[in-house]
């Protein structure tokens, strides 16, 4: 099986969390798209969707799919998404596709996050894909020497040959070479610099469950 195949596995395995006449919260990327498109043929059996970003609420759009503001949704029984990387204890790093302040805003306003992955996300220690932290523009120097210390090396997200803006008007750091042994106290700890706006670990809020697409079918772990 390819990996978008895996990635479209795991999709069509999210539909059954899906409630019925519930708002879902949609993540961002190519897994999450998949899912998008699932659930588009079962748009008459959800109220509508809240979007992480700009790219999936035009996507949901496309389907017909009724698009949400957050501010007036007062429950949300699940949030489905992918992940770059995530433990067997569900803890993950997102931000791949710089969209992880609003991912985990939505997040955490869902009684449940059901990440949506194929096996290559599947890690023991996170910390091979570069960690994404999303800064305020004038705290980016300061930032960096913080993230640093912490012992990555950081590095400005790039796009076209200039800094990545995302869809909040900050940047992103992208932190390599960090073996994040304790996800839980790394994040509290990043979220803790002044100037930074979210870390791109979920793990005080990690995943509920994880579908996760293999050549033997999709394996379903729960946290
Ligand atoms: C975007 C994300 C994505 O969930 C993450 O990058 C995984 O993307 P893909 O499904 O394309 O592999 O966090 O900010």
């Amino acid at each position: 099986m390819t990996q978008d195949e895996l990635k479209q596995a795991v999709a069509r395995a999210a539909i059954e969390y899906v409630v019925e006449g519930g708002i879902v919260g949609v993540g961002t990327g190519s897994t999450a798209n998949f899912f998008i498109d699932e659930l588009g043929k079962i748009k008459h059996r959800i109220k509508g969707a809240v979007a992480s970003s700009e790219a999936t609420a035009a996507r949901l759009k496309s389907h017909g799919i009724e698009v949400l503001d957050l501010n007036q949704v007062d429950s949300m029984p699940v949030y489905i998404d992918g992940a770059d990387e995530i433990t067997p204890h569900g803890a993950m790093i997102k931000g791949g596709g710089a969209a992880l302040t609003r991912e985990k805003i939505v997040a955490s306003v869902a009684d449940k996050f059901i990440c949506i992955a194929d096996s290559s996300k599947l890690v023991e220690v996170l910390g091979n894909f570069s960690l994404p932290v999303e800064v305020i523009p004038m705290a980016q120097a300061v930032v960096a020497h913080k993230l640093a210390a912490l012992g990555g090396a950081p590095r400005l997200r790039m796009k076209d040959g200039k800094p990545l803006i995302t869809e909040n008007g900050c940047l992103i750091i992208d932190v390599v070479g960090m073996k994040i042994a304790n996800p839980s106290e790394l994040e509290a700890k990043i979220n803790n610099i002044v100037g930074v706006v979210t870390v791109g670990l979920f793990a005080r809020q990690g995943a509920n469950v994880c579908l996760l697409g293999t050549a033997e079918g999709v394996k379903t772990l729960k946290f």
